[in-house]
């Protein structure tokens, strides 16, 4: 590994960021809105059916010029390339990072004619094209001869979050008759609950992951499984009934899964950027295949945007690089993504993973401990409910948290008043979050509301709003298959850019691997009546507690 180079924060740009930092940090953003009547059009850009509005940030002209600059010295043109290269870029396990390739279109050769990684990719698409369709048509029925209707997606993290994102967002184009249920987390009850809600004779189950071996979706598959063969009778009612998305096939078969039932992965496909993959086969199966295709599309819009747009004007890059300027130059500790459009709730659970997994670390992609802050705390719901939620502290409290609101200009079902009203409410707490209230206004609407006096002085305090607070906008006219692809490639993307500018390998997870170790230790320990390892005494007082409360038999 490449220990010469120099830290980011020792780049020239970097440097005049910091001293930069201190004039705009006394800048409020009414003041920089007063003097510019063309703000919104200097910072607002609109690609890939997205408006990003971004002048509700605490930037001036010269911020975005020297950040731009810092990007051009860490050569995020250059790794931008490098990765659609398919060159190895996740350093640590020797892989190229190549999810872009899964939307690639065109019959040409992609990355290179060296490298092509499409025929593959064409292929397992074939495949999920035959599967999805044989579904539809019922030439693929249950073991009992009933056809499918219910998909159990069992999987977690990458395995999980995107395609569960994508089939709740994409609701309205479900193929009529079909449910689907995602099953993720060890306690059974989430899969109860999905069983309970399932014919067995009519349900299929996807087994996805790329290890096969992640210890939760495992116990759940197994757990499936005892529940289908109970349920039918027959152990042989398994191959109607069970598929694998993995890079491990030898262990799916091991599982029981016919070699035809297997999906294929990649190495060159991170878990937290599959969605495009087989992995994506309960969209697949719930919108049909066209619309898979649309939603590949879409993302493929953006790819083609972020490896083709000078970067004042790329959006992943734009949003990328504001991210870098709060957390390292306002030291800003979360960053919060604020769906006005229902259909996106889980948008910020599936972009935690995306960006935490990715650029939660301390070390360079060289293996030198960084001096800088990396990827903040994601965080977010959906934002009409979490103006009557957490609002609150985004408007009185004492951080300062960036925020993206993301809106539909037309909501899903439109009931009449609901549409207007959820985008009045998305502009309306970007502009009080950036306004805030005047010492002038906030006495006008305090005499209004009849206060006059000491009585009103008292209640100034509590009634003020600093303002301030920067927000992106991204604006999209209505969520189908083809904008759900942009909004997550351009996230993707971000991830990408903030790992440059940190010098990051975004692409590996070594810092989930030694609690699962842990786990096994402490599940073993946990089933023989006296232990003998010596933990530390919380961990041992815990255990103790746990075992003298537990109902399971010990060895
Ligand atoms: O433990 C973290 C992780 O490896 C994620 O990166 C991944 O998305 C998830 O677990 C599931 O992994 P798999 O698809 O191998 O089951």
């Amino acid at each position: 590994m490449d220990k010469h180079l120099p830290l980011p924060s020792s780049l020239p740009a970097w440097l005049k960021l910091n001293a930069h930092q201190s004039t705009v940090e006394r800048l409020h953003m009414r003041e920089l809105f007063a003097e510019d009547p063309e703000r919104f059009q200097r910072f607002s850009v609109e690609a890939c059916g997205l408006l990003l509005d971004y002048s509700k940030n605490r930037i001036v002209p010269e911020t975005m010029e020297l950040l731009m600059a810092l990007a051009r010295e860490l050569e995020l043109p250059r790794w931008i390339e490098r990765m659609f290269a398919g060159e190895k870029l996740n350093n640590t396990e020797e892989r190229a990072v190549l999810h872009v390739a899964l939307r690639h279109r065109g019959e040409g050769a992609f990355p290179g004619k060296d490298n092509d990684v499409m025929p593959a990719v064409r292929r397992v698409l074939r495949q999920m094209e035959t599967l999805t369709e044989a579904v539809e048509t019922g030439a693929w029925r249950g073991h009992t001869g009933k056809r499918i209707r219910t998909i159990i997606n069992i999987g977690i993290g990458g395995s999980d979050l995107g395609p569960a994102l994508v089939v709740e967002a994409l609701d309205r184009f479900h193929r009529e008759g079909m449910q689907a249920h995602f099953v993720s987390n060890l306690d059974s009850s989430q899969l109860d609950q999905a069983l309970a809600e399932s014919d067995p004779e009519s349900t299929l189950f996807l087994i996805i992951s790329k290890s096969f071996t992640t210890q939760e979706t495992m116990c759940n598959a197994a757990s499936a499984q005892s529940w289908l063969i109970q349920h039918l009778g027959d152990p042989a009612a398994v191959a109607s009934h069970f598929l694998a998305v993995t890079s491990k096939p030898e262990l799916a078969m091991e599982f029981g899964i016919g070699h035809d039932s297997i999906f294929e992965m990649w190495d060159w496909v991170g878990g937290r950027f599959s969605l495009w993959s087989a992995v994506g086969l309960s969209i697949a199966l719930m919108i049909g295949m066209r619309r898979f295709r649309e939603l590949l599309a879409g993302a493929h819009d953006m790819d083609e945007h972020f490896r083709h747009t000078p970067l004042e004007q790329n959006l992943p890059v734009l949003l990328g690089l504001l991210g870098i300027w709060y957390r390292n130059f306002f030291d800003t500790s979360s960053h919060a993504i604020l769906p006005y459009d229902y259909s996106l709730r889980t948008l910020p659970q599936w972009a935690e993973q995306a960006e935490m997994e990715s650029n939660g670390k301390r070390v360079t992609r060289d293996g030198e401990t960084v001096d800088y802050a990396t990827c903040p705390v994601i965080w977010g719901a959906s934002g009409n409910n979490g103006q009557h939620a957490f609002f609150q502290l985004m408007h009185q409290g004492t951080d300062l948290i960036p925020a993206d609101f993301l809106a539909a200009i037309r909501c899903q079902e439109a009931w009449p008043g609901h549409e207007a009203a959820l985008v009045a409410n998305a502009l309306a707490q970007s502009r009080v979050l950036m306004l805030g209230r005047t010492d002038e206004e906030m006495r006008e609407a305090l005499r209004n509301s009849g206060l006059r006096g000491k009585e009103l002085a008292e209640m100034l305090p509590f009634r003020e709003y600093p303002g301030n607070q920067p927000s992106n906008t991204i604006l999209y006219e209505r969520l189908n298959p083809r904008i759900l692809g942009a909004i997550l490639a351009l996230y993707e993307h971000k991830v990408f850019v903030q790992g440059v500018c940190w010098r990051l390998n975004s692409f590996d997870q070594w810092g989930v691997e030694l609690g699962k170790q842990v786990a096994k230790g402490l599940l073993r320990d946990l089933q023989i009546q006296h232990p003998e390892r010596v933990r530390d005494g919380s961990t041992e007082g815990l255990m103790a507690y746990v075992q003298k409360k537990s109902r399971w038999d010990k060895k």
